[in-house]
C-alpha cells in the first residue's frame, strides 16, 4: 500500500490488481468527488484497460457520484468492470473483506 505522494502511477502499469482509494468530498449529501491531489494522481496512471481494479472510498453519510467520477478520471476499457468498496470508519465490513478477497483471487 502506498499513498499518492510516495507512489509512482507509472508502477501500476506492472501491477497484477490496483486498488485505489480516496476519501470521498462533496456537499455530504450530493456532488461527491475525489479531491484535487487524487485526481492529479489518476491522471497520470497508465492505461488499466484490462486490468484489475477496485475503487475504495471513505465518507460520512452519502458516496453518492463519487465512484463514477472516480472512474471518469481513469483510463478503462468501455464496458471495464470495477470493484467498489466504501467504509464510513476506515474499516471493511465483514461481507466487504470476503468480497475483495475472491477479487484478488479471480
Ligand atoms: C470538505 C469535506 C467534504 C466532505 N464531503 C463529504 C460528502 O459529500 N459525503 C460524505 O459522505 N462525506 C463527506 N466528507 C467526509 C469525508 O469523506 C471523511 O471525513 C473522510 O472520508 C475521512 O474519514 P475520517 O474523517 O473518518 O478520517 C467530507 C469531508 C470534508 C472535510
Amino acid at each position: 500500500m502506498q499513498n499518492i505522494y510516495d507512489a509512482h502511477p507509472a508502477d501500476a502499469g506492472e501491477a497484477d490488481l490496483i486498488l485505489l482509494g480516496a476519501w470521498c468530498h462533496g456537499l455530504f449529501i450530493l456532488l461527491q468527488h475525489p479531491d484535487k491531489p487524487w485526481v492529479a494522481f489518476a491522471k497520470r496512471l497508465p492505461d488499466l484497460s484490462g486490468k484489475k481494479v477496485a475503487l475504495f472510498t471513505t465518507y460520512k453519510l452519502a458516496t453518492g457520484s463519487m465512484f463514477k467520477k472516480m472512474r471518469k478520471h481513469l483510463k478503462l476499457g468501455e464496458n471495464q468492470s470495477l470493484e467498489i468498496f466504501k467504509s464510513k470508519n476506515g474499516s471493511l465490513s465483514e461481507e466487504d473483506r470476503k468480497r475483495l478477497l475472491e477479487w484478488i483471487k479471480s
